[in-house]
């Protein structure tokens, strides 16, 4: 039986045989359960080493070499998509390293994060793809598929532009649509909105968290099946939507104390914030590639590689689509300034859309086909109010939930 060594044990180890001190005399007895003080006290009683289960030094040297290089690969991964040039705000180091530390845990766990190989083509040569015969206004307009929108939500946004609009009218379409209920009851009865009682009825949801939350769910889920047909190969559904679900989440915990009222606000915003981009890979997938393929050259973010060759990026796209679809304002400009929030109108909300996108990039929770994390604006981060120490709990936070909302959209599917 291995033995290990004081330095090495840790609480909640078990003893494999009861445990005597130098002098031999008894201390504790085997099937002990360690805790951090009888830990601390061992070298007090003169034991310098104990026989636990399971492990030995032996073993444990050989965990920590392969924690150690794990969260090596984990560093080498970041470097490429968060080099220290975007590091240097403290936001941006203390995101940094909670992101060493959540990747090695999921690597530990199987995950592989994908490195792209480098670009090697010559700009010229990516450039020949530049277009400025194009506007954000047209490819919209031109779009007849986006017209084929889920009928629920033709009646859902007829309600919302209604001023007589009733929580009793606005249950009866949404309870019309089973699936769509469905939803909606798993997402009011989630760790999202954390109510201690279970909500079961729309007519009850709606009741709790009022209509205009409610319709803005059902918006949200009704809008999840529209870029069905987005060629896979740029970036799967899931992984989308993914992205968009923690932009939305971490958005909404962002919302400054305040500003609670706005908080579905926000999640709605990040749900729909690269919207665009699905657009572009649709319309433009010949431009499209050649702006992921820059983006690699460049090592930037693919909406600077849009802009680039196109004049303008999914941002743009993002709050014309929206407008076209006659949601509200301000979503479309806190969707459209998203990558530039200073220039927006509500700089607060585009703000925390911005912070949002770049927890959600350097985490790696999703994606919409951007692969580097853009550079923080310190006047958005300036604008939340925030400690860099309070990341690490609103991220985990923001995990759960992320996690629970994945599972209200896609029922649990496995991740792709
Ligand atoms: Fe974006
Ligand atoms: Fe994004």
């Amino acid at each position: 039986m291995g033995r290990v060594a004081t330095s090495n044990l840790q609480e909640g180890m078990v003893l494999a045989e009861d445990l005597r001190n130098s002098a031999g005399h008894f201390v504790l007895s085997r099937g002990t359960t360690l805790t951090a003080r009888q830990i601390r006290m061992f070298k007090v009683w003169g034991i310098f080493s104990v026989a636990v289960e399971g492990t030995d030094d032996e073993r444990i040297a050989r965990e920590k070499e392969a924690s150690r290089e794990t969260t090596g690969r984990a560093e080498a991964f970041l470097e490429t998509i968060l080099p220290p040039s975007r590091r240097d705000h403290p936001a941006m180091a203390e995101l940094h390293r909670i992101c060493v530390e959540r990747l090695a845990e999921r690597m530990e766990g199987g995950f592989e994060p994908q490195i792209l190989p480098a670009e090697e083509a010559s700009f010229e040569e990516i450039r020949r793809c530049r277009r400025r015969d194009l506007s954000a206004t047209s490819l919209v307009s031109g779009d007849v598929r986006l017209a084929s929108f889920p009928d629920i939500y033709f009646k859902i946004r007829h309600l919302l532009e209604s001023p007589r609009t009733s929580a009793v009218h606005l249950a009866e379409v949404v309870s019309k649509d089973p699936s769509l209920s469905a939803r909606i009851l798993r997402l009011v009865n989630s760790s999202f909105y954390g109510f201690a009682d279970p909500i079961e009825s729309i007519p009850r949801a709606i009741a709790i968290i009022g209509t205009k939350e409610l319709s803005s769910l059902a918006l949200a889920v009704s809008t999840l099946n529209v870029f069905d047909d987005v060629p896979p190969r740029y970036v799967s559904m899931r992984s989308f939507w993914e992205h968009a679900v923690a932009c939305g989440v971490f958005a909404r915990l962002l919302t400054p104390p305040g500003q609670t009222r706005l908080e579905e606000r926000f999640f709605l915003a990040g749900l729909f914030h690269d919207l665009g981009r699905l657009l572009l890979y649709r319309r433009l997938p010949r431009e499209m590639t050649c702006a992921l393929r820059l983006s690699r050259r460049l090592r930037a973010p693919l909406h600077e590689a849009e802009q680039d060759l196109l004049g303008f990026d999914h941002a743009l796209l993002g709050r014309e689509l929206l407008t076209s679809w006659r949601i509200p304002s301000p979503l479309p400009d806190l969707v459209g300034f998203h990558h530039a929030p200073s220039e927006a109108g509500a700089p607060e909300g585009a703000a925390q859309l911005h912070v949002a996108d770049i927890l959600s990039l350097a985490l790696q929770i999703g994606t919409s086909g951007s692969l580097f994390v853009p550079s923080l604006k310190a006047e958005a981060w300036e604008n939340l109010g925030l400690e860099p120490e309070a990341l690490p709990g609103l991220i985990a936070q923001g995990e759960r939930q992320i996690e629970e909302i994945m599972n209200v959209f896609f029922g649990g599917e496995s991740s792709s």
